[in-house]
């Protein structure tokens, strides 16, 4: 059948004889391309935890595979996948190695009052199913742009995709050096200490700094928070190396304060966002009338209902029972784009809406906040 735009191309006449002439083709293309295209970009995936590995007082790692034990997508290290519980979602660095694609690790720290964090840490069990997304982001090493000498600012469970990037290079003998500065509270809070300082041991193209900021008795390391002092203490001038960066939400204003004062140019850092801001009103263009924390009415999918202006409103309305897909929850994937229908939202600086989204009233409702009454079409 002729598609009805056809006849705006030239020679659109010819390539439709051409097309009535050949042989009608049995396979059935469509079904094949999707096959293929879920064996490497799956939008869920039910999985075995096959192993809960206590890493420290606060810390889990949960070991998936797939329950048949075939081989997972193929993911590049640095990325991440949502895991599905108690009606939301939330992003989970990868921090096994690509090198082998029979199991995912995910490591998950405890986040005080944290709902997700505490119920994968208190709840799961070796056997149990869990739900994710296939990998997504784009937090990972680009050989072409990022060069092959990193230095990567980690914070707490931030250094999860650092770990993933480091047995990368080492189990595929990667040319290239890497340098982890790797904040933590505590000597005890840090993760995979062990493997960490046994790699940088054994491999002269890995480095790591642990940097704790409540040294106990015995701590012999550098102390305090990762300052530009200390950065360039350790790793030396930056000279226009990549830096990564990933951790709490405070780490990225801060870490970009401390790159620029070292007169490191911005695009040269990359951040990976660890959620919503934790004070959105904090931030520039959030209107000075607008209380945080008092309530507006939202009304989505015929329902009405109010929540504070300073709540995500993907967070809010998955209290209600909407779902809008998501998957990073920190404005980057675009996967709970929502439109604003009536009403006004505060999108935060993490948003990284398109051109068109702004111009047709498009919003990532991980990172938007409702400052007056609104009505989303979701
Ligand atoms: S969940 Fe990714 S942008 Fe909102």
């Amino acid at each position: 059948m002729k598609h009805h735009l056809a006849p705006l191309f030239d020679g659109h006449d010819d390539v439709q004889a051409e097309i009535d002439r050949r042989p009608a083709d049995p396979a059935d293309h469509v079904a094949t391309t999707r096959r293929v295209l879920d064996a490497h970009h799956p939008e869920r995936l039910t999985l075995t935890v096959s192993a809960v590995v206590p890493e420290t007082p606060t810390a889990v790692t949960l070991r998936l595979r797939r329950p048949d034990g075939a081989d997972l997508p193929p993911f590049l290290a640095g990325q991440y996948v949502a895991v599905y519980a108690d009606g939301t979602s939330r992003p989970y660095a990868i921090s096994s190695s690509p090198a082998h694609p029979d199991h995912w690790d995910l490591t998950v720290r405890r986040v005080p009052g944290g709902r997700i964090s505490n119920h994968l840490a208190d709840t799961v069990r070796a056997g149990d199913a869990v739900t994710t997304t296939g990998p997504l982001g784009t937090f990972h090493h680009h050989p072409l742009f990022h060069g092959d000498d990193v230095v990567f600012l980690a914070g707490g469970s931030g250094v999860a995709p650092a770990m993933s990037m480091i047995r990368d290079i080492v189990d595929h003998g990667i040319d290239r050096r890497f340098h982890l500065l790797y904040g933590s509270r505590s000597a005890d809070d840090i993760l995979f200490r062990d493997e960490l300082d046994g790699l940088a041991a054994e491999h002269p193209n890995i480095r790591v700094d642990h940097v704790v900021t409540a040294p106990g008795t015995g701590w012999a390391g550098p102390t305090g928070l990762l300052t530009a002092g200390l950065v360039h203490t350790l790793a030396g001038p930056l000279d226009g190396r990549m830096v990564y960066v990933c951790g709490p939400q405070a780490l990225y204003p801060y870490a970009l304060a401390q790159l620029t004062e070292l007169g490191h140019p911005a695009r040269r850092v990359r951040f990976e966002a660890n959620g919503a801001p934790a004070d959105p009103a904090a931030q520039p263009h959030w209107p000075a009338d607008a209380a945080p924390d008092e309530e507006v009415t939202v009304t989505a999918r015929g329902r009405t209902f109010r929540t504070r202006r300073d709540r995500p409103l993907l967070d809010a309305l998955e209290d209600q029972g909407i779902r809008p897909e998501a998957a990073c929850r920190s404005g980057e994937c675009s996967l709970c784009r929502v439109r604003v229908v009536k009403g006004a939202v505060h999108t935060a600086q993490e948003g990284r809406l398109r051109l068109s989204d702004e111009r047709f009233g498009y919003t990532h409702s991980c990172v938007a906040y409702p400052v007056t009454d609104v009505e989303l079409d979701v």
